[in-house]
C-alpha cells in the first residue's frame, strides 16, 4: 500500500489516461444503467472515466488509497468539493460523486447499498494474485445481488515482464468470479501495436479483454 501512496507522491502514475477509456464507452450498455444510477469505481485513482460516467447522468462512488489522487480529480476537473471524515475514510464529495480515501478492503456493504454497477479498469490487474483473490471475494461481499460489473483486464506472458499491471487471463477471471457471478467475455484482442512499453520489452503479445459480470 505504501508503494501506491509513494507513486502518487512522486507522480509516477503511468496508468492514468486523460481521455475516457474506449471500452467503457463501447460497452457501458451492458450495465443497463438508468439516469442517476450509482456506479462504484474501485481503486479509482483520478480516472476521467468517473467524469465520463457523471457526464452521462450517473452518480459515482470511488475508493482510492491516495488523498492526492482524490484532490487532483476534483481540482483538475474544476469540481467544487467538500471533505468529511468517517471511521475509516476521508470522503471527498461533490454533487454526483464521492471518493472514499482509504483501503478498499475496509469498505462494507453499508457503504455501497445504492450501487447498481461496478466499473473496473486497472483495478483487479493492479493487484498481485493473492490480493486479487481477496479483491474479488470482497467485491462479492459488498455489492448487491443483480449488480453488474464491467471489467477490463490485460493478459501477457507474465514471465517476460513483471507487473503491475499484472497479467490476468480468462481462466483466472472465471476462477475468481465463477462462484457468485455470471460471467461473459465481451471482447478479447491482441493490442501489442498500441503498447510501446510492452514492445520495448519484447513481450510476445498483450491481450485486452472486456467482461460483463452479474452478481447472483
Ligand atoms: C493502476 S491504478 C488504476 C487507477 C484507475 N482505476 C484508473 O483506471 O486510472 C490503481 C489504483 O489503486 C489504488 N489502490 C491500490 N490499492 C488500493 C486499496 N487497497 N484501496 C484503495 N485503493 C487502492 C492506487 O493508489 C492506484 O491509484
Amino acid at each position: 500500500m505504501t508503494d501506491w501512496i509513494q507513486r502518487w507522491k512522486n507522480g509516477k502514475i503511468g496508468w492514468h489516461r486523460d481521455q475516457p477509456n474506449s471500452k467503457l464507452i463501447e460497452f457501458i450498455d451492458c450495465l443497463f444503467l438508468k439516469k442517476n444510477d450509482l456506479v462504484f469505481v474501485p481503486l479509482c485513482g483520478k480516472s476521467v472515466d468517473m467524469l465520463y460516467l457523471i457526464k452521462q447522468g450517473y452518480k459515482v462512488i470511488g475508493v482510492e488509497l491516495s488523498d492526492i489522487a482524490a484532490q487532483q480529480f476534483f481540482e483538475e476537473n474544476k469540481i467544487d468539493y467538500s471533505i468529511r471524515k468517517s471511521d475509516k475514510f476521508t470522503i471527498y464529495s461533490a454533487a454526483n460523486i464521492q471518493i472514499y480515501c482509504g483501503d478498499y478492503f475496509d469498505l462494507t456493504y453499508l457503504d455501497l447499498t445504492s450501487v447498481v454497477a461496478v466499473y473496473d479498469r486497472a483495478s483487479l490487474i493492479a493487484l498481485p494474485l493473492a490480493l486479487r483473490e481477496r479483491y474479488a471475494a470482497h467485491l462479492y461481499s459488498i455489492i448487491s445481488t443483480g449488480c453488474r460489473v464491467l471489467l477490463l483486464t490485460l493478459n501477457y506472458p507474465q514471465s517476460q515482464i513483471s507487473g503491475p499491471p499484472f497479467a490476468v487471463n480468462k481462466e483466472e477471471v472465471w476462477l475468481l468470479y465463477k462462484t457468485g457471478f455470471d460471467c461473459q467475455q465481451l471482447q478479447c484482442f491482441n493490442d501489442l501495436e498500441n503498447e510501446p512499453k510492452f514492445q520495448r520489452e519484447n513481450v510476445d503479445y498483450i491481450e485486452k479483454a472486456t467482461y460483463c459480470l452479474r452478481k447472483n
